[in-house]
């Protein structure tokens, strides 16, 4: 639901420059579940501390994140992998002064071996209820908070009943220490499991348009049929839609892209052809192709909120502006059609990976 009256929209001729987008302008908000308001696009902090290269500074990443808060963003986005653990410290430290006006979503449920690089590091699951609070109470020290305000199970654990786990966060909710209820990558009908035995806020998958899965396999419609938020991480492809990827040189060797079956050189090139088509009809509408890939998002339903992730001011400023970029139906179809699932290379991700998912 959108609560605030739309802002002057962009259709062709919109200036790429995002500051010069967002300045007078006001974000909107969108619902997830029945009433957490956020701002109608976020920012994933975990190319923070995690997963890409090169890694960024933490004055760096508070700068971005204070910039966020300027420009309108309200949802942040951490986990307790990531890092491991390091990155709640910073999002924690970063947003201090702005506490009583954000909300910060975080995630449980991954065995941790910190021994190992990123993309390996998460050896299990464990969303066993005793795991489940002794997370979300170490979760409360790094972040520095009182309460968190939105905590996902980051992945479904196959030995734990969603219900038992779901059981322990709704403990938690009538002790105070969480406000709202997530899962992350859960199955349509794991996510019917858990909203019966405690409402679920929001649904946080993989949704842009490259990953389409949860339009085929059920997730996107049980969300809009039990009124649960969708929240897509990785809307920028892990960077490839902007454009900006264009080869795999820059990343260090521990880069988890460098892990991921599109990013393999054979996929890697075929896949950029496809961007090549975005960045033409992003030229022709006047924006970026990260915008394009962005607002498609965010025209799929005004219960998805995305998260897209980034280290740097200048991209967080044209991220946010892609707020203010409306589609026409036609449009939106078209830019389904270019990246359609049958033309992406390669899988989103390894098999053990992807056997983590959907469950
Ligand atoms: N639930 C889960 O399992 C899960 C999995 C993955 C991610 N997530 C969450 O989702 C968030 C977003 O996903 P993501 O970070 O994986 O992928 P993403 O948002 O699709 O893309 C992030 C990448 O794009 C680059 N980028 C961002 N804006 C750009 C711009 N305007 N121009 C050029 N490059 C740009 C960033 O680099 P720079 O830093 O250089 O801008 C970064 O490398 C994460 O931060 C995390 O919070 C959740």
């Amino acid at each position: 639901m959108i609560i605030f009256a739309a802002l002057p929209r962009y259709g062709t001729n919109m200036p790429a420059n995002g500051q010069f987008l967002m300045e007078g302008r006001q974000m909107q908000n969108r619902i997830l579940g029945d009433n957490l308001s956020v701002s109608a696009l976020g920012l994933g902090c975990m190319g923070m501390s995690h997963a890409y290269s090169p890694a960024a500074d933490e004055s760096g990443s508070i700068a971005t994140l204070h910039r966020a808060v300027d420009l309108g963003v309200t949802f942040f986005d951490t986990a307790e992998v990531y890092g491991p653990y390091t990155n709640e410290v910073l999002v924690g430290k970063g947003l201090k002064p702005f506490r009583d006006k954000v909300t910060i979503a975080t995630k449980f449920g991954f065995r941790i071996d910190a021994s190992k690089p990123s993309g390996q590091m998460m050896v299990g699951t464990d969303s066993r209820p005793e795991n489940v609070h002794a997370a979300a109470e170490a979760s409360l020290k790094r972040l520095g908070v009182e309460v968190i305000d939105l905590f996902y199970q980051h992945r479904v654990d196959p030995n734990v009943p969603i219900e038992e786990t779901v059981g322990a966060m709704a403990e938690l909710v009538e002790a105070g220490k969480i406000r709202h209820l997530g899962l992350s990558e859960a199955n349509a009908a794991t996510l019917r499991k858990a909203h019966a035995t405690h409402p679920i806020t929001a649904l946080q998958s993989e949704y842009s348009l490259w990953t389409r899965d949860v339009e085929q396999n059920g997730v996107l419609d049980t969300c809009r049929e039990l009124g649960i938020g969708f929240v897509p991480f990785s809307p920028l492809g892990r960077g490839v839609l902007t454009g900006a990827l264009k080869n795999l040189d820059g990343l260090s060797d521990t880069d988890f892209r460098r892990s991921l079956p599109r990013f393999q050189a054979e996929n890697f090139d075929a896949n950029l052809a496809l961007i090549t088509l975005l960045e033409e009809m992003a030229v022709e509408k006047g924006v970026e192709a990260g915008q394009l890939a962005l607002a498609w998002v965010m025209a799929q339903g005004d219960f998805i909120v995305p998260i897209p992730g980034t280290t740097k001011i200048a991209n967080l400023e044209k991220n946010v502006a892609a707020a203010n970029v409306s589609l026409s139906a036609e449009e939106a179809q078209r830019l389904g059609d270019l990246l359609s699932p049958t033309k992406v290379a390669g899988g989103r991700y390894p098999e053990q990976m992807a056997a983590m998912a959907n469950r």
